[in-house]
């Protein structure tokens, strides 16, 4: 099964058509799950929504949980979650406990076991794994996903919902979801932008040889849809 490839002309042409089919999807039911990532693309995302969307959307409905974190504070410029409550959630009406952060501060090996049962308590199951509704994922230049970089590429397949990462040059620890949680979600977008990532876009998509070293790789192509701007797409 062939992955769906969606190409814009721009970040800010993808930004805004993700945008309306994050609103589509976040009002057609009562409880949707949606696991977030960092990075520069999610983030013009996120005030697109807050600028065009705020009101549209039916906050009540939504949960958000993160695909990896940084271990640091919420106040740290690194948090992800800092980056969302600036550009979305400090705009928007949503219940305070549908939003589930990674606890950076928290020792890693421990919050990864507590989130993992955050994500268990509220993330409806299907064969026994949480099924999240969709899930964001990035790419790094490396070829990293979620925080899953490829010196540590085992990660990937862990038996657990949660592993701690570390940064391979910086050696920053993370906490990320593991490929189990990944690949089981109903669907997954690679939002991937700039000429950086162009190489590793074609590696990985036309499945070369020498594909299988980069985490990006290992995401399911069922239910995946690439979002790529036309420099991300530069090689394809
Ligand atoms: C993180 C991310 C990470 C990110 C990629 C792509 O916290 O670092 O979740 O996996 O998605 O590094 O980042 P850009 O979109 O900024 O290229």
């Amino acid at each position: 099964m062939k992955p769906e490839l969606k190409i814009y002309p721009d970040k800010q042409a993808l930004s805004k058509d993700f945008a309306k089919e994050l609103k589509m999807l976040i009002n057609s039911k009562d409880k949707v799950t949606i696991a977030l990532s960092g990075g520069s693309t999610p983030k013009i995302i996120f005030d697109i929504i807050a600028e065009e969307a705020a009101e549209a959307i039916k906050w009540e409905n939504v949960h958000f949980y993160w695909v990896d974190e940084r271990c640091v504070p919420p106040t740290d410029s690194d948090s992800n979650y800092k980056m969302t409550v600036d550009h979305l959630l400090s705009k928007v009406n949503i219940p305070k406990g549908n939003v589930h952060r990674m606890v950076g501060e928290n020792t890693p090996a421990e919050e990864a076991t507590r989130y993992a049962k955050e994500i268990e308590a509220g993330v409806p199951a299907v064969n026994g794994v949480p099924q999240f509704d969709l899930v964001l994922l990035g790419m790094g230049d490396d070829g990293h996903t979620a925080s899953v970089f490829p010196y540590q590429i085992n990660l990937w397949d862990s038996p657990n919902l949660c592993e701690v990462a570390a940064h391979p040059e910086s050696g920053q620890n993370r906490i990320t979801i593991t490929g189990k949680v990944i690949n089981h979600a109903k669907q997954i977008a690679f939002l991937v932008t700039g000429k950086g990532k162009a190489e590793k876009v074609r590696v990985i998509t036309k499945e070369e040889a020498g594909a299988e070293q980069f985490p990006a790789s290992l995401v399911s192509k069922e239910n995946l849809t690439w979002y790529l701007d036309k420099e991300a797409a530069g090689e394809i």
